[in-house]
């Protein structure tokens, strides 16, 4: 099997992280891998905000926390209000993938996309990823998005479609399980 089928086959969800960052260029590697996705028009409306500073990213668990709190019928209120959230499962690189709606329509879908490229690129290299979905439920908080803009350089008019946590696993990569996804063929 080549490499690249391989890759898909062994990437999974990783949910404990070494403390170790990934190297820079390493990390550039996903971006660029994020960022050469296939796009709706080819309008290529997909930005990357990376976050490595671990002081940062416990503020963004902070943040996130008290946005969630403050946003009615919030479906990740539970989840995120436990005492032991954090948005990153301790990974030391966090990635927000994000789209301006009106640049694109199809603006969803583009960054799903960039983030499978991430992982599929993370996985190649032997570094563990998570798609988190949280900060996609606070778009309407005010000051949350303030927060993402002042301390983040989030562009303003963006939407966050999902995130990546990024780093070395704790222990070996999970096992695949078998796929419950189906395909018919007709020939
Ligand atoms: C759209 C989407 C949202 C997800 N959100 C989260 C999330 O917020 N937190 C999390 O731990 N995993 C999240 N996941 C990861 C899934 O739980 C995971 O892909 C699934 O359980 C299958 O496991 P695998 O990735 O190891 O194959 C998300 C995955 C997708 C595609």
């Amino acid at each position: 099997m080549n490499e690249v089928l391989q890759t898909i086959k062994k990437r999974r969800s990783v949910r404990k992280y070494q403390a170790k960052q990934i190297p820079a260029e390493e990390c550039e590697s996903l971006v660029e891998a994020g960022l050469y996705c296939p796009t709706g028009g080819n309008r290529q409306p997909v930005h990357i905000t990376v976050v490595r500073d671990g002081d940062l990213i416990a503020r963004l668990t902070l943040e996130l926390k008290a946005a969630v709190a403050r946003t009615p019928g919030n479906p990740y209120k539970k989840y995120v209000g436990a005492e032991s959230y954090t948005v990153n499962f301790g990974a030391p690189t966090f990635m927000i993938v994000s789209a301006n709606l009106a640049r694109a329509l199809t603006a969803e879908a583009d960054c799903a996309c960039a983030l499978e490229n991430i992982f599929l690129a993370a996985r190649s290299l032997g570094i563990g990823s998570c798609w988190i979905n949280q900060l996609g439920s606070v778009t309407a908080d005010a000051p949350f998005q303030e927060f993402l803009r002042k301390e983040l350089g989030f562009p303003a008019g963006n939407v966050v479609y999902g995130c990546a946590a990024l780093g070395y696993p704790e222990g070996d990569f999970p096992e695949a399980p078998p796929r419950k996804g189906s395909s018919n063929w007709v020939e």
